[in-house]
């Protein structure tokens, strides 16, 4: 176990009916927000007659900055960026999944900047003292809603990079089950592999043995498999949509990866690429990714798959390669029985540009200082994945 300090400041609001809870919420910490939200979802839902409803029993006022696209992009963040200064808002509320709550953040981050917010994203600059951001989360999937990252597409560029900060992790974050009712089966499943990706990373990034952490993140990849199953047949199972949603909040909260040290993303960081390039959903993405990285990677060293391969999949081989294989073989298979894709062929993606692939993974392993990808391993990792 290497030394950490862990301090996650978000306030979790969970369970049936907490959506209400909002507007007390927001008013604690300002006068007037900025109602970040997406393309129609929390108005077909009526998460958003709830959010406003409570924002205005608390006397809290709001103006309004949605459509926010799926992969979401720059230049909706500046318009976001200059709304929030005009109005003088003193906080930025998101309603929805990951793309909208990287948008406020973005937002947040933005307009208390003198800089182009997108200076953040390629590491010129830093983020400072951004405006507070709450969220009522929609969508089981990004583990934004209790971290400090945020991930943009500059649309101008091609270019989807992460970036985060501390200080953008949101006040308070409210995670009322019902709100993901509506989730067609489609995200629900791709929200769980995408939780599922983050805990891998973790897992087979850091060197070392860390035995309560990965007891820890093995749990929440087996529960996070039952319970998005569970979604996917019946979508309104609160219990599945419950425990779907607070394992994914927490894969990615600062939790899974205490002790671990200096872990990369080599996963995202390719699906990243192709996301931007394709504009795939992102759960979708590595859906694809993961396997094909996991067998490139196992093949260098496989005692950490082999193990991941017993204690998840009840894998019996003795040999770490072939349990490795096993256990890969398995997660794929997880991953068909609830319809997400294997191959990027399925998303459409038939022959994809390869060069620029590996050139935007390599910009983005840049930025994250993430060594040991080349040209010719990022493209045998995507031959994988076709
Ligand atoms: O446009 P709306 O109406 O919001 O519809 C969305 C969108 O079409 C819909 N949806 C959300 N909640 C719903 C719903 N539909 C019905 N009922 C509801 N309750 O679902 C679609 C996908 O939404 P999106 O927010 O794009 O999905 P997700 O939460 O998977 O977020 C994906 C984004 O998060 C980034 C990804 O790169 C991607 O851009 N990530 C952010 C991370 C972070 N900040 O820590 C980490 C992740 O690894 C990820 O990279
Ligand atoms: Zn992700």
């Amino acid at each position: 176990m290497k030394n950490f300090v862990l301090e996650n400041p978000t306030k979790i609001i969970f369970g049936k009916g907490t959506i209400a809870e909002i507007g007390p919420e927001a008013k604690a910490i300002g006068s007037k927000a900025l109602l970040v939200y997406g393309r129609g979802s929390i108005r077909a839902n009526g998460v958003h007659d709830q959010v406003t409803a409570s924002l205005r029993d608390a006397g809290c006022l709001w103006v309004e900055h949605g459509g926010v696209k799926s992969n979401p992009v720059l230049s909706h963040v500046r318009q976001g960026v200059a709304l929030a200064r005009s109005e003088q808002v003193d906080l930025v509320l998101a309603v929805g999944g990951g793309s909208v709550i990287d948008t406020a953040k973005a937002i947040a981050a933005g307009a208390t900047v003198n800089h182009d917010v997108w200076k953040i994203f390629t590491a010129k600059k830093g983020v400072r003292s951004p405006l507070p951001v709450c969220c009522v989360l929609t969508l089981a999937a990004s583990g934004s809603e209790m971290n400090g990252g945020m991930v943009i597409t500059n649309d101008e560029k091609g270019l989807k990079l992460g970036a985060g900060h501390k200080d953008l992790k949101p006040r308070v974050s409210i995670l009322d089950p019902e709100a993901t009712f509506s989730v067609p089966p489609d995200y629900t499943a791709y929200g769980a592999v995408d939780a599922i990706a983050h805990i891998l990373e973790f897992y087979f990034s850091c060197q070392g043995s860390f035995p309560v952490q990965e007891r820890f993140m093995e749990g929440l990849v087996i529960n996070i498999m039952e319970s998005g199953a569970a979604a996917v047949r019946q979508p309104t199972d609160y219990t599945a949509r419950a425990n779907l949603m607070w394992c994914a909040t927490l894969a990615l909260n600062g939790w899974t990866a205490a002790g671990l040290g200096l872990v990369g993303f080599p996963m995202h960081m390719i699906e990243h690429a192709v996301s931007a390039l394709y504009d795939v959903p992102h759960g979708a993405g590595l859906s694809c990714v993961i396997p094909a990285w996991m067998r490139w990677r196992s093949g260098r060293s496989p005692a950490k798959f082999a193990q991941l391969a017993r204690r998840v999949f009840a894998v019996q081989a003795t040999d770490d390669a072939e349990a490795a294989a096993r256990g890969i073989d398995r997660l794929e298979a997880w991953f068909k029985t609830v319809r997400s894709p294997t191959r990027l062929s399925e998303l459409g993606v038939d022959q994809p540009d390869i060069a620029a692939l590996t050139a935007h993974a390599l910009t983005q392993a840049k930025i994250w200082r993430l060594r040991g990808y080349n040209e010719d391993n990022i493209a045998a990792i995507l031959a994988k994945a076709l």
